[in-house]
């Protein structure tokens, strides 16, 4: 089992599980039209134009899968943002000719989630797996080492210190109940 509160990180694992092969042909033709521009502006340009087609125009699930990987490719430090209406406000990076298509790794991970629950929702509703056969991992938004360096911005609401203290008691709890 997966969880992650994000639905459009969950909807990309999802669709390799799924749907790979439709996913890799998108990412191919993104691919393609993105390394065909030269300049960086240009490369820019194309990076706001889907960005706008991934908050506005409400595209179907493989699209916004395929459009996560491009924008995780090559926005500004591969850095995940959303802004306070939950809109995708990601920055355009260097603009380098980031490998987009990884279609090896889409194949791997595509057999790995064969059989894999993949939950969109908040980490709490896990706690029915909790017991004796269970191991569970944790990956949290992290906390920044300082302000300027804050990078709890992955959903609407930041992840603070209260939540990642009342994390760390649900691990404990899990752990009562006989989890690794
Ligand atoms: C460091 S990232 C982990 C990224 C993830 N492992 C991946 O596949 O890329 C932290 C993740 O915690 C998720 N998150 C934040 N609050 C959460 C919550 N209350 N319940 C579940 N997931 C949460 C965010 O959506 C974000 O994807």
């Amino acid at each position: 089992m997966i969880n992650d509160s994000n639905e459009s990180l969950v909807n990309v694992y999802r669709i390799i599980r799924d749907t790979p092969e439709e996913l890799v042909g998108l990412l191919a033709g993104i691919q393609g039209e993105y390394h065909a521009l030269e300049e960086r502006t240009e490369r820019r340009d194309y990076f706001m134009k889907k960005r706008r087609v991934f908050n506005e125009e409400h595209p179907d699930d493989i699209t916004r899968a395929a459009l996560f990987i491009f924008f995780m490719r090559t926005c500004y430090n591969g850095i995940y943002s959303v802004n306070r209406k939950g809109r995708l406000s990601v920055t355009f990076g260097t603009g380098s000719r980031a490998r987009i298509l990884e279609e090896e790794l889409i194949r791997f991970n595509h057999k790995l989630l064969q059989g894999v629950i993949i939950l969109d929702g908040d980490y709490r509703q896990t706690e029915k797996y909790a017991g004796e056969k269970s191991f569970f991992y944790f990956d949290p938004p992290y906390k920044p080492v300082n302000e300027a360096g804050a990078c709890t911005s992955y959903m609407p609401d930041d992840f603070d210190d209260d939540c990642q203290i009342e994390l760390a008691g649900f691990c404990k709890d899990l752990g009562e109940k006989g989890s690794k």
